[in-house]
């Protein structure tokens, strides 16, 4: 099956947004850098990467004949917060399991920003004192017998929707919607960036970029920027998911380990806290752009993309394309670091 022929169910505006970011570019003087705006992708509550994974996944929710989704994340996940708002939009129940995986003594982080948009639509959250893990929770299967336990039909969405049969679909179909874009806009991105922690939004590009290619397409970098800090972990996840993706997509050949790009430097030592390069990247952004990133995922990746093209790593006759994946609401746990 070709990405087309899976069915979507459609939770954005349609493609989201490309534009270049011109005033960030001149100040870095090197290569032109664009965004592609996952953050403004939905109407449903800030929308984001999780937005676009669960397109390819509410088919199977309501295939299931589920009542309750059932996820899993730290207190200020923006994944749950997009479940949280895909199950009010579809009338089901949602269960999140909110664990601390975030080493911040913010004494708000358990009640602002993302918790309490899915508090807002309904959601059953479920404060947990597990720590930091993109693997498959103990708590999170506690939460789906529990909801089996009282009638109920759980349908579970592991953390990031990534280990999920079909959570690399969404960012497969973004490869070729930056294909068409960039036959609309007349440029083309040989370089793209993007934020991983759980890995299928990165997974589900290379796939995406893989079989484009394959067909013909113009070969582009896919530069992966780590902001999990458990390196080794996100790698190999980011490798096993692309496979089922690429396999799932038919792409007919495995991939090459050069085609899957983890880069450490970025994410500092903990999962969640922000280092000076992250503080620097957000107001950098901020003031040149008026775009607004967080501490915990695209502060991290723009820090990256700052320095490779400062380096000239990212060469300056590139063109390159900032995956903006969301995450704002996480800001407001952080005023103690980014005022
Ligand atoms: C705003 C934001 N950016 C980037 C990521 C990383 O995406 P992934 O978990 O698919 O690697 C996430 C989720 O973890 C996120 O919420």
């Amino acid at each position: 099956m070709a990405i087309d022929d899976f069915e979507r169910y459609p939770l954005t505006f349609g493609p989201s947004p490309i534009h270049p970011l011109n005033r960030l570019s001149d100040h870095l003087g090197g290569a032109r850098v664009w965004a592609k705006r996952e953050d403004v992708n939905s109407g449903l509550a800030f929308g984001g990467n999780k937005t676009r994974k669960l397109e390819y996944i509410v088919p199977d929710i309501l295939a299931s004949g589920a009542d309750t989704i059932v996820s899993i994340g730290g207190y200020q996940s923006n994944h749950t917060r997009q479940v949280a708002a895909v199950a009010a939009h579809l009338g089901l129940k949602a269960v999140l399991v909110q664990e601390t995986w975030v080493n911040w003594p913010d004494p708000l982080n358990d009640r602002v920003g993302n918790i309490q948009l899915s508090r807002i639509m309904g959601a059953d959250v479920r404060i947990d004192p597990h720590g930091f893990d993109i693997g498959i929770r103990p708590s999170w299967e506690d939460a789906l017998r529990e909801v089996e336990e009282r009638g109920g039909r759980p349908y579970p969405i592991p953390a990031g929707a990534s280990e999920h049969r079909l959570g690399g679909l969404g960012f497969a179909n973004w490869a070729h919607e930056v294909v068409r874009q960039e036959e609309e806009l007349g440029v083309f991105f040989d370089t793209v960036v993007v934020c991983t922690v759980t890995g299928s939004t990165h997974a589900g590009m290379i796939a995406g970029f893989a079989a484009l290619e394959d067909a013909g397409g113009r070969p582009r970098r896919l530069l992966g920027i780590d902001a999990s800090a458990t390196l080794e972990k996100t790698r190999a996840q980011v490798g096993r998911i692309a496979r089922n993706t690429s396999r799932l997509i038919e792409l007919g050949r495995d991939l090459r380990d050069d085609e899957i790009t983890v880069l450490p430097g970025w994410a500092g030592d903990e999962y969640g806290i922000p280092v000076e390069s992250t503080v620097e990247a957000i107001r950098l952004t901020g003031r040149m752009e008026g775009v607004i990133l967080d501490p915990v995922y695209e502060g991290k990746s723009m820090a990256g993309l700052i320095d490779l093209v400062t380096s000239r790593e990212i060469p300056a006759d590139s063109t390159v394309l900032f995956a903006h994946l969301g995450g704002q609401p996480a800001l407001n746990a952080y005023t103690a670091v980014v005022p």
